[in-house]
């Protein structure tokens, strides 16, 4: 559910007309609703209910520091994989021991910033990493709380690229290697180990991956338990799926998810922590743009639009749909026709959708990709010199900037001349 509505004809973030802000910004711009953004943390905050448990939001997903700190001053942990995204959720108040630091590659400066700025764990990919961070909070003289992120080789069945939890995959240590790399943690100095990490994908549409690597969870807790360690916080990743393609989709909801959960780890006495990215932003997000030109091709008419692969590259990268709507509502009964909808930048890759029945749209007109919150403005760049597009969050009758988009001299003036040029 979202609060992107057509009223009297117009599609509306909550009670602001989407073409008025369009009007005020400029397009492309990307449009977050607060409400939405609340109602889906409270969704899974109320699905683990009585359990223990902290919501960590992914800020992969929608890295803005106005969105972090809505969620924060709702209770929101956030999931870092960055120096920059712990230094934002930091900016956005949300306390060291709300975040955990995700990642396969965190750097030796990365840990010490966090050790020394405050954590509250490290979800440790590798031996190698386990052994830097030892290094780095011994000579800090502190003690790092960790856990160790395991590769449950589940099959997550989603996009390959965005599937994590396969033996094939970079991420994670193999079940088969967990109880050996627990006992290595333990001996080595500046580590605290409190519980296991696993993540297994993204944009997942079943439970039962998921519920199948939460099994072998809850047995590597108790064979843990049983050499010693002192498991108590589970972390279990995010993943849950969002339905893009409205009319014939419906992934599972929080509340299902949150009785699985219960079902296969409730019995474990831990505190569970979860890291939804797209479920909480990707409905609560829209890209809005206008319509530059209508061209007809050979056997296909393409909509040239403002917005480009640059600005949302979801659809090129992992085949993405998302719904595309006028802005302006048509008629009851309109006819719809076939368009690819496409951006200004040049390769074909560039493509947003192909043969898509479309309302009849003409230049001039905006219209608005759904489902755009998560993974489009932190995904986008300034591929073809096109400055980064902006962002504004709305809240009932009111929105504001929440970043700007950059003048073409900012954008310039990034670029430094060598003095032999
Ligand atoms: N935790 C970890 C360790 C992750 O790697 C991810 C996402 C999440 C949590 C959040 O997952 P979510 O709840 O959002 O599914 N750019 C891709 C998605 C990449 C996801 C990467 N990891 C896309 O646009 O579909």
């Amino acid at each position: 559910m979202d609060h992107f509505l057509y009223r009297a004809g117009a599609l509306h973030a909550e009670d602001v007309p989407v073409a008025e802000i369009a009007a005020a910004v400029g397009t492309p711009v990307y449009i977050y609703s607060a409400a939405t953004l609340e109602r889906h943390f409270r969704l899974f905050d109320e699905a683990l209910g009585d359990l223990p448990h902290l919501v960590c939001f992914a800020a992969k997903a929608a890295g803005n520091v106005a969105i972090l700190k809505l969620l924060g001053d709702l209770g929101a942990g956030a999931d870092v994989v960055s120096l920059g995204e712990y230094l934002k959720a930091r900016a956005a108040g949300i306390p060291g021991e709300r975040i955990v630091f995700s990642g396969v590659g965190k750097t030796r400066e990365e840990m010490c910033h966090a050790l020394a700025g405050g954590i509250r764990q490290f979800n440790l990919e590798s031996e190698p990493e386990m052994r830097a961070l030892s290094e780095v909070a011994a000579e800090m003289g502190v003690e790092a709380p960790v856990t160790i992120r395991v590769n449950p080789d589940v099959d997550a069945k989603t996009h390959a690229k965005i599937a994590t939890g396969k033996s094939e995959n970079k991420f994670g240590i193999p079940l088969a290697k967990a109880r050996a790399a627990y006992a290595e943690a333990a001996s080595l100095p500046g580590l605290r180990i409190v519980g296991i990490d696993v993540h297994i994908g993204s944009q997942l549409t079943d439970l039962a991956p998921f519920e199948a690597a939460f099994a072998k969870v809850a047995e590597l807790t108790e064979a843990l338990r049983a050499d010693g360690h002192d498991i108590v916080r589970l972390d279990l990743g995010g993943g849950l799926g969002i339905p893009y393609e409205r009319s014939n989709s419906a992934p599972p909801l929080p509340v299902e998810y949150g009785q699985m959960v219960r079902r296969t780890l409730g019995h474990l006495g831990c505190e569970i922590e979860i890291e939804p990215g797209r479920l909480i932003a990707g409905n609560a997000g829209l890209l809005v743009s206008e319509v530059i030109y209508l061209k007809e091709g050979e056997g296909r008419d393409f909509l040239i639009l403002d917005a480009a692969m640059n600005d949302l590259i979801r659809p090129a990268m992992y085949d993405a749909w998302h719904d595309i709507v006028p802005v302006t509502e048509p008629p009851a009964g309109t006819e719809t026709q076939p368009y690819d909808i496409v951006g200004p930048v040049c390769e074909s890759g560039d493509t947003f959708a192909r043969a898509r029945p479309m309302p009849p749209v003409k230049p001039g007109e905006l219209v608005a990709f759904r489902s755009a919150g998560a993974y489009g403005a932190v995904m986008a760049s300034e591929y073809n010199g096109r400055p980064l597009v902006p962002e504004v969050l709305v809240r009932g009758d009111q929105f504001a900037v929440i970043r700007r988009r950059p003048s073409y001299e900012e954008m310039i003036s990034r670029d430094t001349l060598p003095s032999w040029l």
